[in-house]
């Protein structure tokens, strides 16, 4: 079972606990108003990291787990404290954060602070942080140094790298480094290019490929298999085919987790949605709202009222 946070489990103290590093938390550890009562706090209990065998064991149970992208502090804490099990510091940072086209042009630099910032912002989570597009690909060296950049500067748990069987070597000397790897397969944006745009992979006899990249990984150690844009039944078969746990999406429901890029779950990113995509909320247009009556209320001279000034 995955250790739980949910209100159920968590003691009133770890409720009140602050979860984030802002001003009310103040890195002290206490919740805000016990400033200055040092002894008298109780300190919070800390919550019980998710890890990979936790993970593996919710396959054996056959459950499910959830994964969020996330690339910055509140969305962090925020998915952490709702029980996200997973969390991605994914390279489509690139083109929904560093408003690129493409997950291409992102660098290890670039993704790196926004991965310490989830990281110091989850408590809970497993975080997973994308290798990104030619961070790994020229050699298993160059992957194993990437991969360390990530865990000792970016503080994640673990990382994500995209490609099939090719990689088995590359992830082995990963795994033998100490980095546990999740493996993604089937439709990989990094190779967009290659795979001719948006492409459901793993269709008809090329479910054969998928299985066999899938197996080839995971033998290597990766510790999970995320596959996108892949036929249900084909997804099925490669969950079936590997003991470790699988993440899917666009990829049916047999996989033992799923992901969304959270823009998308959440309804902030405009546009035309994948059919893989169910949006939760409309934050795209409550933050336009509130964005509206902001701007009316300053130009009309509303805001600030006496009771937001000094
Ligand atoms: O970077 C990302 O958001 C991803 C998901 C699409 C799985 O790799």
């Amino acid at each position: 079972m995955v250790p739980s946070n949910s209100p159920d489990s968590s003691t009133p103290a770890e409720l009140a606990a602050p979860y984030g590093n802002g001003p009310a938390a103040a890195g002290t550890g206490r919740a805000a108003g016990t400033a200055g009562s040092a002894g008298t706090a109780a300190a919070p209990k800390p919550l019980a990291r998710v890890r990979t065998h936790h993970l593996h064991q919710v396959k054996t149970d056959g459950g499910h787990f959830a994964m969020l992208t996330a690339y910055d502090q509140y969305t962090a804490e925020i998915f952490d404290q709702a029980g996200i099990e997973v969390l991605l510091v994914g390279d489509s940072a690139s083109n929904n954060v560093f408003g690129n086209e493409t997950s291409l042009p992102v660098t290890v630099d670039e993704l790196l602070p926004l991965c310490r910032a989830v990281a110091r912002s989850a408590r809970r989570a497993l975080v997973v942080a994308d290798l990104p597009f030619g961070s790994y690909e020229v050699s298993a060296q160059q992957a194993v140094a990437t991969g360390v950049r990530f865990l000792k500067e970016g503080l994640a748990h673990a990382v994500k790298i995209e490609g099939g069987k090719f990689y088995a070597d590359t992830v082995r000397a990963m795994v033998q480094a100490g980095i546990p790897v999740m493996a993604h397969i089937g439709f990989t944006p990094q190779s967009e290019h290659a795979l001719g745009g948006y492409r459901v992979q793993g269709r008809g006899d090329d479910a054969a490929r998928l299985i066999e990249d899938a197996v080839a990984l995971a033998d290597a150690g990766a510790f999970c298999v995320l596959m996108e844009m892949v036929p249900a039944a084909t997804a099925a078969a490669v969950d079936a085919a590997v003991d470790v746990p699988t993440v899917g999406i666009g990829a049916g429901n047999a996989t033992t987790g799923q992901v969304l890029v959270w823009q998308d779950m959440a309804g902030l990113r405009g546009g035309k949605m994948a059919k893989f995509v169910k949006q939760y909320a409309d934050l795209r247009t409550s933050l336009s709202d509130a964005a509206k009556a902001y701007g009316e209320d300053v130009r009309s001279g509303h805001f600030p009222g006496p009771e937001h000034s000094f």
